[in-house]
């Protein structure tokens, strides 16, 4: 299975940026760890990240049509925002597993909502750097299920 991992805006400062929001990890340890869950789980992953919302519209087509099976993104606050990331997965038929590592519900209003979830096979939020390996084992057992 091949998956994308996508980070949003800011995803970039982990480890400097409101640690109590979103730990200590920095986006490399977290890319380097998930990676290792991947190549034992037989996952081919690759990770991107980037700040302006047009590269990520991009990054989704792009993965739409490059044979990725599913994408993991924590589109970051463009998750409240944007309609162009919205609309660029309701225009992919491959899943996309939305993931936030702070609880987004336990946070300010605006954070509660997701122009995202609607059109994501799921969300997973609030459990720290684990939730992207809580998506790719999401994955797996979607996959085994057929
Ligand atoms: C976030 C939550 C968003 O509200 C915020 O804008 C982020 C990170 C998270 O991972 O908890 O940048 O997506």
């Amino acid at each position: 299975m091949k998956v994308l991992c996508l980070n949003g805006p800011n995803l970039n400062r982990l480890g400097k940026r409101e640690k109590k929001a979103y730990g200590t990890f920095t986006l490399e340890e977290l890319e380097n760890e998930l990676m290792d869950f991947a190549g034992s789980n037989g996952i081919n992953l690759m990770c991107m990240q980037s700040n302006h919302e047009g590269e990520l519209v991009d990054w989704i087509h792009l993965a739409a049509d490059d044979g990725t099976d599913a994408i993991v993104l924590n589109a970051g606050a463009y998750t409240h925002t944007s309609v162009a990331i919205r609309d660029a997965i309701a225009s992919i038929q491959i899943p996309v597993v939305e993931v936030h590592i702070s609880n987004v519900y336990k946070r300010e209003e605006f954070r509660h909502h997701s122009y995202i979830a609607p059109v994501a096979a799921g969300q997973i939020t609030g459990f720290g750097q684990d939730v992207y390996k809580l998506a790719l084992h999401a994955l797996l057992l979607q996959q085994s299920r057929g």
